[in-house]
């Protein structure tokens, strides 16, 4: 397999913000909007974000030390844990209070950290369970089986599509535990598509990925948005973060602390001093082994 000379350059997604760029700073079509939304553990305060908006159709990263509050901020806004206050929407409907399932039924999809694929479940069925479609799972027409039948069919051939477009076809069968650390991220993002969301939030897409899965990976990532999702990913790998992501959004110790372009933001004194600290000269790409990229060159 030739590698980096496939790796076609994204197609950055430009202007997405409105008047002077600052933390905070309101987007022309956001999907996401987030107001006052705190969260404490005990005396420790793990998100406060004072307002943040996620610009639609383009895909925005979330970067910032360990501990900063990216994955609780994750948890808050896609309903699998409650802030101590504020408010968020998703395409002007208010989440609060709205719990995982519905979030997800509603077209905000979010992967976690730590790969939840089930792994005494074969990698069809961890991809049946991703839909939100399941007939047969209401009471009444489980009852009927002409009711489910039809579209348990037609969902096993969606989950066959997307195996297959993550080249885990030929893995239907086998269980999710047999798979590689990289194939169970493929499977999980496999498996958010399944509800056919509008807004998928990947945490750490790439952390444990082999380097020979990396680059489909990316390809995945810069796919959605071509088929028009919005995607917000936390990473911390600096290369991928500017090869992909046409917005960037700084958190530290719970706070938006800078947004903007990857390239911008990135020569961002508060970034460097929140984020990068003293590796700043680190290539952290290399560092993680993960990717070489095309643009190299041209990022001084
Ligand atoms: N359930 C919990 N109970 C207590 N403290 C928690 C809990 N979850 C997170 N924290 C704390 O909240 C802070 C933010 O954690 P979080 O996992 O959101 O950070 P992160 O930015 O995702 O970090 P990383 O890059 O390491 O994944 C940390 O100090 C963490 O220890
Ligand atoms: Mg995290």
């Amino acid at each position: 397999m030739s590698s980096n000379d496939k790796s076609t350059k994204p197609v950055k997604s430009t202007g997405l913000h409105v008047g002077e760029i600052k933390p905070g700073v309101a987007k022309k079509d956001p999907i996401l909007i987030a107001d006052g939304v705190r969260r404490q553990f005990g005396g420790l305060t793990a998100v406060d974000v004072e307002h943040v908006e996620i610009p639609r159709n383009a895909i925005t990263a979330l970067i910032g030390p360990n501990g900063a509050g990216k994955t609780t901020f994750f948890n808050l806004l896609t309903g699998f844990d409650t802030p101590n206050e504020g408010s968020w929407s998703f395409n002007g409907k208010s989440l609060a209070g709205v719990s995982a399932y519905k979030v997800a039924r509603m077209g905000l999809i979010r992967t976690f950290q730590l790969t939840k694929a089930l792994g005494l479940l074969t990698v069809m069925d961890n991809m049946k369970l991703g839909s939100t479609e399941q007939v047969g799972e209401r009471l009444r027409a489980s009852i009927f089986p002409f009711l489910w039948k039809k579209k348990d069919e037609e969902i096993e051939a969606q989950a066959l599509e997307l195996l297959t477009r993550f080249k885990l076809d030929a893995k239907k069968d086998d269980y999710a535990a047999s798979l590689s650390g990289g194939q169970r991220k493929l499977l999980e993002m496999a498996r958010a598509l399944m509800t056919r969301p509008e807004l998928v939030m990947l945490d750490e897409p790439m952390a444990g990925v082999n380097p020979a899965l990396t680059e489909s990976l990316l390809d995945h990532i810069l796919n959605l948005k071509k088929e028009g999702m919005t995607v917000l990913f936390v990473e911390h790998d600096m290369h991928m973060v500017r090869h992909i992501a046409d917005w960037v959004i700084v958190m530290a110790e719970g706070k938006v602390v800078a947004e903007g372009d990857p390239y911008e933001v990135m020569k961002n004194p508060a970034v460097i001093d929140a984020y990068l600290g003293s590796h700043q000269d680190l290539d952290l790409g290399t560092v993680t082994g993960r990717i070489t990229l095309p643009t190299q060159g041209k990022e001084k």
